[in-house]
């Protein structure tokens, strides 16, 4: 194995901090300040720069909506190249928009309460980060109502996405049967992203007028919650998204505990993590598959296909004993193969699988991170160890690339770096991988 690339990961993840206190995904492609990859980055600087860290978290917390809502995109500053930006998004039209700032409409995976807990895990100076922690957590605890009270519509303790890009996996092939429910217009748009990476490797036209429609549906109702429930087309419940809930439940939990005085909260989480956790083995397991699925509510059926996605319950301590031993079947079969890096985003063995584009095949080092966490939670140390090598040695090998094509291990001169260049959780994860290890 080469050299440790911390330094280099350091400077990746300070060139792309920007004076106002947030950090980019990374240049041109993702020029503003995104949620879940701002928690991750957060991560990555709490092992050498604190207060870049704190300001992470505070400025994408400080965009908060009045209703809880943390939005995907905050738009602190003016940026061309990008596609679908301010204008397009047109946060105001919701009364309960920021008004400090202009954001997108749509949110991301709740990672903030365990990236507050596992920061908290990682700096010497407790005491200190405790006061930090006390001025953010009730905005993380008020995003979690917020989905509980209008997300959650059969009051099961899961929580809907209304749009591909809330995933994270924006173009999952599980999209593709919702995609055949919709027709929208063919669009006039301009895309940016296309002029900034390979353009095989990112969703296609056709894809984007869905992802486009869907907002469009948003905006004509105001962004209001009810009428979304009512009518999108796309309401889904996946694992990735709840299991990311239920973990950061729990550290919530664990952290207003450390804290004292708030029992309250306390118990409408532990109510919301019992429900939850209930509802996620009952209805998005599937004993057939071995796998957690995803759950179309609009057309109410399950949608079969396996992705890294499948195993993230595993995060959040969902699974029993019979379901972990499962799982890890299944994953040995279809991403825990001789010559694969692990882990593919998408069924090696589908047809569907492709292992350049995006999140229809690639290996992606925040799902890694959290698959790493997972497995170790459940004694796979095996797996998980693996997941570990197997994350350093592509960005060793290849870059701190946005995302990996996970084919032909054994092919050591196979180019398999895809997307853009000096990505910041990637550099922010390597970190973590490097410095904590399997600690907690
Ligand atoms: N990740 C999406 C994009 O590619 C949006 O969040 O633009």
């Amino acid at each position: 194995m080469s050299k440790p690339l911390i330094e280099k990961a350091q400077k990746i993840l300070l060139n792309n901090h920007q004076k106002g206190g947030f950090t980019i995904p990374t240049e041109k492609l993702y020029p503003f300040q995104w949620m879940w990859d701002s928690g991750f980055i957060a991560l990555g600087f709490a092992h050498f720069d604190l207060e870049k860290a704190k300001s992470e978290i505070n400025s994408i917390l400080n965009a908060q909506w009045d209703n809880g809502f943390i939005p995907h995109i905050v738009f602190h500053t003016k940026a061309d190249t990008y596609f679908p930006g301010p204008d397009f998004f047109q946060s105001e039209l919701s009364e309960f928009s920021s008004k400090k700032f202009k954001t997108s409409g749509i949110t991301q995976p709740p990672v903030f309460g365990f990236v507050l807990e596992k920061i908290y895990q990682i700096v010497d100076d407790k005491k200190d980060f405790l006061k930090f922690i006390k001025t953010q957590i009730d905005k993380v605890y008020f995003n979690h109502v917020y989905f509980y009270e209008n997300r959650d519509v059969n009051n099961e303790g899961l929580v809907y996405i209304y749009h591909n890009w809330e995933s994270g996996t924006d173009n999952s092939p599980l999209w593709d049967s919702i995609w055949k429910t919709m027709n929208p217009p063919d669009y006039k748009f301009v895309r940016k992203d296309t002029n900034h990476v390979d353009s095989t490797q990112r969703p296609t036209k056709r894809e984007y007028d869905h992802y486009i429609h869907l907002l469009e549906i948003a905006k004509n109702y105001k962004y209001d919650d009810k009428k979304i429930t009512e009518f999108s087309p796309f309401l889904v419940l996946d694992p990735l998204f709840n299991s990311i809930l239920l973990k950061s439940n729990q550290s919530l939990i664990n952290l207003y505990s450390i804290i004292g005085g708030e029992e309250k909260k306390i118990e409408f989480l532990e109510n919301k993590q019992s429900l939850g956790i209930n509802s996620l083995n009952k209805k998005l397991y599937d004993s057939k598959l071995g796998a957690y699925v995803y759950y179309d509510l609009r057309n109410s059926k399950k949608l079969n296909g396996i992705s890294s996605s499948s195993f993230s319950p595993l995060f959040c301590g969902a699974p029993d004993e019979r379901i972990s031993n499962q799982l890890k079947k299944t994953f040995n079969k279809k991403f825990n193969l001789e010559d694969k890096y692990i882990c593919a985003s998408f069924d090696t063995l589908s047809e569907n699988f492709n292992p350049k584009k995006y999140w229809r095949g690639p290996v992606w080092l925040n799902l890694n991170w959290i698959l790493f966490h997972g497995f170790n939670r459940y004694g796979f140390i095996d797996i998980s160890q693996k997941i570990k090598k197997d994350s350093i040695d592509l960005i060793e090998n290849e870059g701190f690339y946005e995302y990996f094509d996970p084919t032909n291990k054994n092919d050591k001169n196979k180019k398999r770096a895809c997307g853009s260049n000096n990505f910041s959780w990637t550099a922010a994860l390597y970190l973590d991988f490097y410095k904590r290890g399997t600690k907690n």
